[in-house]
């Protein structure tokens, strides 16, 4: 198991309206990792934030009549409201209004020059001012009446300015060197590929500043020039360090374990930001994961302009905060693309959350809790040493029903959490699922409550084995899931200090609550079943 300290950040959304979904699924994502590793004993630091620079900014601002520097504070504060209310923990909200951050991002813009990466010409080209971004002539498609859209489907404008520009080119090989060197740099694969063709199609140098507005941060001895928004917002992931002082910070969590973006800014991550780390003599990210869209049902694409805008504030508010984030991450295959809808959070919830694992939980405490008095169960028959023996040996798990099942959901557990720690959803989740389904068949199979007359000592042995799976299923989903899970966890009478992966593969934490002489309340739903909101009359 890894223990060297951990680094996540999200990308810092563009605060030019209200946050929607598709930045909900991103800071979910980030924050169930970094509660992943927290319980994997790692130190996590967790960034997120916003990019508050540029001039789709100053031209929001100018729609609205208000002043930018006041729209970037209301519509950041919304972004941080968001985090909060999805309970994502991050350790700092960069923004890059924040007097540090313009330092940070002159201090890595004079180390590209020392590096005589930097240099002043004219620049010429299709700018589209919603991507921020120049595209070359081949990359246009063609719109409606003949426009010229980016590949993002943004209109572009041809734009001549005087401007900075990076010696993009020069780090052609370099790149290509560290995606080979380094083949989980990018992730998944498809954006890897893209990528790489990317750079071997050639580079061309890149424009690093404009004069056409004053919202950014100036450029160190040029001061007509502010940086393009690109360069101060990639350089936030070191701000929050507090770079460019050699903090502890900076020499705990640099270089970052993991970028978490969405695949429309991964060339953002993936080419530009290691070509200016390598510049400036600083170290590369170990990786940039780029994933999927969330697309809301019908299939369009989301976003702000296309007006499809759903907030996820709202329903988290209808749906529970567990409940839609678990929809969120078990619902996308991570790294595709996936569609959501308010009936799809509520069938899916409803069948893994309320019917299956819910109910299990209910089922398991309130049978402890009338059959025994609320005594915890003694475990009988199968040792900490036997289950984990037996759950590496085939041969061995069946000899009782309870004891392959006690090995069934250790050996799940293990390969939960290597799905996990690969980002592979998809196979985490499966095998979560299967334990519950299986100790729910179980729960039928053994009929405890019938034994409470004819065997006692079997009934109390048989709870023992659901509780101790029990109390796995709850780690396991509490980075996803973390307050319902901790309420789980309470009622079973886990100390918080104790709410760790580790607990699974060791059960002494069985033993000390059979000695705390603790009992088990009669126990409330954790997660109850959820409803469509009525039509509306009209
Ligand atoms: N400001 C830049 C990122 C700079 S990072 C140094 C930006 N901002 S954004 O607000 O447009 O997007 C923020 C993040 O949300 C990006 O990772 C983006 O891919 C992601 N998403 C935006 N819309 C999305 C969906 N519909 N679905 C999933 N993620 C989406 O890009």
């Amino acid at each position: 198991m890894p223990s060297d300290p951990f680094y996540i950040t999200t990308a810092i959304s563009y605060p030019n309206g209200r946050p929607h979904i598709g930045h909900a699924y991103e800071a979910i994502a980030a924050d169930a990792i970094a509660r992943f590793q927290r319980m994997q004993g790692r130190e996590v630091r967790f960034q997120t934030g916003t990019d508050e620079h540029g001039l789709k900014m100053v031209q929001t601002a100018r729609e609205r009549g208000v002043e930018v520097a006041d729209l970037a504070r209301e519509m950041s504060d919304q972004f941080q409201a968001m985090c909060d209310a999805l309970n994502v923990s991050y350790d700092n909200f960069q923004r890059t209004t924040d007097p540090a951050h313009h330092r940070a991002s002159v201090a890595i813009w004079e180390a590209m020059k020392a590096s005589g990466d930097l240099y002043l010409d004219r620049y010429e080209g299709w700018y589209s001012v919603r991507d921020e971004a120049y595209y070359e002539e081949k990359e246009l498609t063609e719109g409606e009446g003949g426009a010229k859209l980016s590949p993002q489907g943004t209109p572009v404008e041809w734009t001549v300015e005087e401007s900075w520009f990076f010696k993009l080119s020069k780090y052609e090989k370099p790149l290509l060197e560290l995606y080979a060197n380094q083949p989980d740099f990018i992730r998944p694969e498809s954006r890897r590929n893209e990528v790489v063709r990317f750079v071997e199609g050639g580079l061309r140098d890149l424009s690093m500043s404009r004069t056409s507005f004053d919202w950014g941060v100036k450029v160190p001895g040029s001061p007509d020039h502010v940086m393009y928004v690109w360069v101060d917002a990639l350089t936030n992931y070191l701000t929050g360090l507090g770079y460019p002082d050699a903090t502890p910070d900076m020499a705990k969590f640099w270089p970052a374990s993991l970028h978490l973006i969405g695949k429309d800014i991964v060339r953002f991550h993936a080419v530009y930001w290691p070509a200016f780390l390598m510049s400036a003599g600083i170290a590369l990210p170990k990786q940039v994961f780029g994933h999927g869209f969330l697309l809301a049902r019908d299939g369009a694409k989301m976003s702000k302009s296309a007006g499809n805008v759903v907030d996820p504030m709202a329903l988290a508010e209808r749906y529970g905060v567990d409940a839609f984030r678990y929809f969120l991450l078990r619902e996308v295959s991570f790294g595709s693309d996936g569609t959501w809808s308010e009936e799809a959070i509520v069938a899916r919830c409803n069948a893994e959350l309320a019917n299956s694992f819910g109910n299990l939980a209910q089922r398991v405490l309130s049978m402890v809790a009338s059959n025994l008095g609320g005594k915890i169960p003694v475990l009988q028959g199968l040792s900490l040493a036997d289950r984990r023996e037996a759950a590496n040996d085939h041969d061995r798990r069946h000899a009782t029903l309870g004891t392959g099942f006690l090995c069934d959901s250790l050996r799940a557990a293990h390969e939960y959490r290597e799905a996990f720690a690969s980002l592979d959803w998809q196979r985490a989740f499966n095998a979560w699922l299967k334990v519950v389904f299986q100790a729910n068949s179980y729960v039928d199979e053994t009929s405890p409550w019938k034994l409470k007359a004819t065997d006692p000592d079997l009934m109390a042995s048989v709870l023992a084995h659901l509780m101790i799976v029990l109390h796995d299923l709850a780690i396991m989903l509490r980075p996803i899931a973390p307050t319902a899970c901790d309420r789980l966890l309470d009622a079973i009478g886990i100390p918080e200090a104790e709410r760790d992966f580790g607990s699974i593969d060791d059960m002494e934490w069985y033993d000390r609550l059979l000695s705390s002489g603790q009992f088990i309340a009669k126990p409330t739903p954790i997660f109850p079943r959820l409803e469509l909101p009525a039509e509306d009359p009209a």
